[in-house]
């Protein structure tokens, strides 16, 4: 992971935990989207979320490591630039004690409380995304009651926060992870959750790393205030070709993505797929990662990143792109400034307002 090191940033302000609800309950404005009027299959949807990943960063083994520290100010910057959402992938996993209460250190969830609030304060959607907890991944069995335990913390800790705060309960489900384990794990971590939020969004991953094949073996307890996630990075050997974490990918630098009427009809199928499944369930669907890394093609890069962003659009399949300021980036934590372009590819000048 060496192209995810720069250099450390800015601090943070540790509050306590219970400083929280100062100002959150502002007022929260949805933005409009061109109304879509293509002859696509369209999610069962009230959700449109328009949001970034800012990645690289909680989700790091210490926050800082992976050269992302997060400035307060980003969340007026890219609500200022038009999404009207931020996921935050945070890796709570490696800050708790041990069995069997699995505390979170009070420190790192100060951290992380501060962030919520500042992103609920800027007038964003909060997506709290319990990220990179490979363990639970690799022995299921000894790490489930982990998993329950941290959420029954975060649960009771915001159970009394906006709406606009959303859980998700696990990024990218897989190995172990089995479809029925996943199915039986995700049940049980709701039921947690309920307890103590009745309302609450909960974001539910489906399995094999949020892959949109597999959203349809998804089981889940409930359709209220339920919603399902998939990440999307086809062509893979276009959107990761020299990704220091993907073993191989070095021999897919070059590739480029023209979007030939084969190419698109991969992706038209695939969300195609999600839309008909969310409306036959009635759950909404959310593609809660996709992007492309620096490395690729410049053009290429653009035109895949429109055209996902548009197709989804189209079918009211909200979405969130990875990610901030960290290797498949769309604004310079250095220079402070957007990459203009890529931004336009996502939210088009005349529909950010
Ligand atoms: C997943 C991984 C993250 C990675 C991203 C793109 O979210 O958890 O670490 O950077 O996908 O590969």
């Amino acid at each position: 992971m060496n192209t995810r090191r720069k250099r450390f940033r800015i601090g943070f302000l540790f509050l306590p935990i219970l400083f929280m609800l100062n100002g959150c309950l502002a007022g929260f404005e949805m933005e409009e989207f061109v109304p879509n009027t293509m002859d696509v299959p369209k999610a069962y949807s009230e959700l449109s979320i328009r949001g970034i990943n800012v990645g690289n960063a909680l989700d790091a083994p210490e926050p800082g490591q992976w050269g992302v520290m997060i400035d307060p100010e980003y969340f007026h910057v890219i609500k200022q630039a038009g999404f009207n959402a931020v996921r935050l992938p945070v890796r709570f996993s490696a800050h708790t004690g041990g069995n069997p209460s699995y505390i979170i250190d009070k420190d790192f969830f100060a951290m992380v409380n501060d962030l919520i609030n500042h992103g609920l304060n800027a007038g964003l959607i909060v997506i709290l995304d319990l990220h990179h907890f490979d363990e639970v991944m690799n022995e299921p069995i000894d790490y489930e009651e982990k998993l329950l335990a941290m959420w029954d913390q975060i649960s009771r800790v915001y159970s009394a926060y906006p709406d606009n705060l959303y859980y998700e309960i696990l990024n990218e489900p897989s190995r172990e992870l089995t479809r029925d384990r996943w199915n039986d794990l995700a049940a049980r971590v709701i039921s947690v959750i309920r307890k103590n939020d009745t309302h609450r969004k909960i974001i539910v991953d489906s399995v094999d790393f949020s892959n949109i094949n597999t959203i349809q073996t998804l089981t889940l307890p409930e359709k209220r205030n339920l919603i399902v996630t998939f990440h999307y990075y086809e062509p893979f050997e276009f959107t990761h070709q020299g990704a220091d974490w993907v073993r191989g990918s070095n021999q897919w630098l070059g590739n480029i993505w023209i979007g030939t009427a084969e190419e698109k009809k991969q992706i038209e199928n695939e969300l195609n797929q999600a839309a008909e499944w969310s409306n036959r369930n009635q759950i909404p669907v959310l593609m809660g990662e996709f992007g492309t890394i620096e490395k690729a093609d410049r053009a290429s890069r653009i035109r895949w990143t429109e055209f996902l962003a548009r197709e989804a659009e189209k079918r009211q399949i909200s979405w969130v792109y990875w990610q901030f300021c960290s290797n498949f980036s769309l604004y310079s934590c250095d220079t402070r400034k957007w990459d203009e372009t890529l931004l336009g590819a996502l939210i088009p000048k005349n529909t950010s307002k």
